[in-house]
């Protein structure tokens, strides 16, 4: 492991982990392109060095949520192709033009917008329509696909727009044999073979999320968008664990105990008293709260590793600290012990599935929420040349960037 200077919480991102995870999701679709997710700073871990390390290991596509995102990445110099999909009336569409990303169209008003920023900037825009084949989310619906298709025809015939893609999202690829996979399968079939029909010559066609990239290959068209599986987590428990699918959690997050104190019998501990101290005990302060993403609904249940044992939160979770008790022998843990809340879960800690349990929400939202007080510390940054294609698990001495 790194020499840790003494810190307060980090998260470590091991971008060895993440380079290997976009290998092995390569190697599940094997004939689509794959877009690495990298939106809502890359789920948590830090956009731009994911963004690279991504790139590094075989991505071709980055993709975000907003144009912002996308910019930013630009901004940080990365090249390529990024495309962003969430946008709203009045949005930075010339600058998304002059920066080459790829902008996802999902009705007229959208495209009025980004014709006019094309025509303004001199050349034509990298548009992709999105379909809403039964999401019911953002995208066009299937009853004004035929104009929304005509009319980027129309201004791909023009000059100001190039229609470089044609996509969807699932609503339920998570849930293996639901109704819905091989119902909106069929109708973005459908919706591809129209705009083909009326001239459409796309780059990519895809709909597959991680779970679709990981369990459903007939939905791997040209492209895979990947977010949660690059990260190394499992999008359900119940399609996998993350090391059936050949992942591994990239972020461990960690504190250091800041307090130990022996207190009484029925001592109350944290707001509202909720944990009560059945004998006399040791408390354990760790220095993190719902301030830093620690979910309040894991108050009494959030798994911790202290001392080689997992401890309960003790009580509330409040903005910037919560308790474990550790028992009346408090073994060798002392003011600056490691807490490690999750991890990939090999080294005896608990993983953001446990949080996600605990707090009765999904992965996803764990290691997201991870706020921006908790420093982001990249591992294994420039390693690739050291990596075997196709492995994972890889280790390595690293060297800590913050960043
Ligand atoms: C449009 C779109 N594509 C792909 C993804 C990636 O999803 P996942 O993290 O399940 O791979 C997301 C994330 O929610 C998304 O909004």
């Amino acid at each position: 492991m790194t020499q840790e200077a003494p810190f307060r919480a980090r998260a470590e991102i091991d971008l060895a982990a993440l380079r290997a995870n976009v290998r092995a999701l390569r190697a599940r679709a094997p004939r689509a392109a794959l877009m690495a997710v990298v939106k809502s700073d890359a789920y948590g871990h830090g956009m731009v060095p994911c963004a690279r390390a991504a790139l590094a290991a075989g991505a071709q596509w980055l993709g975000t949520a907003t144009p912002e995102e996308a910019l930013a990445l630009r901004a940080a110099g990365i090249g390529g192709r990024v495309m962003c999909w969430l946008w709203t009336p009045g949005g930075p569409w010339r600058e998304a033009v002059e920066a080459d990303l790829d902008v996802s169209v999902s009705g007229m008003w959208a495209l009025r917008e980004v014709t006019r920023a094309a025509e303004e900037a001199g050349r034509a825009a990298r548009v992709q329509l999105k379909a809403d084949t039964g999401l019911g989310r953002n995208g066009c619906q299937p009853a004004d696909w035929a104009e929304l298709v005509a009319a980027a025809r129309a201004a791909e015939q023009a000059g100001t727009v190039r229609i470089t893609g044609l996509w969807s999202h699932f609503a339920c690829a998570d849930e293996p044999g639901h109704p819905s996979i091989a119902a909106q399968l069929s109708v973005f079939r459908d919706l591809v073979a129209y705009a083909e029909k009326e001239g459409v010559e796309p780059e990519v066609r895809h709909i597959a999320n991680s779970p679709a990239a990981l369990t459903l290959p007939e939905s791997h068209f040209d492209l895979v968008r990947t977010g949660v599986a690059v990260y190394g987590i499992s999008p359900s428990p119940e399609l996998g664990t993350p090391a059936d699918f050949g992942l591994r959690p990239v972020m461990t997050l960690k504190a250091s105990v800041a307090l130990v104190k022996r207190v009484p019998p029925g001592h109350g501990v944290s707001y509202g008293h909720h944990y009560v101290t059945g004998g006399e005990t040791t408390l354990g302060l760790v220095p993190v709260g719902y301030a830093d993403g620690i979910p309040r609904h894991a108050s009494g249940r959030g798994p911790v590793l202290v001392g080689g044992e997992w401890r309960r939160v003790a009580g509330r979770v409040a903005m910037d600290q919560f308790v474990v008790d550790l028992g009346p022998d408090r073994g060798a843990v002392e003011e600056g012990a490691e807490a490690v809340l999750f991890g990939p879960g090999d080294g005896g800690e608990p993983t953001a599935q446990d949080w996600a349990e605990a707090a009765g929400t999904i992965a996803y939202e764990i290691v997201t929420r991870i706020g921006p007080r908790v420093p982001r510390v990249h591992l294994h940054e420039h390693e690739q040349e050291h990596e075997k294609a196709g492995g994972n698990g890889v280790t390595g001495t690293g060297t800590a960037s913050g960043d």
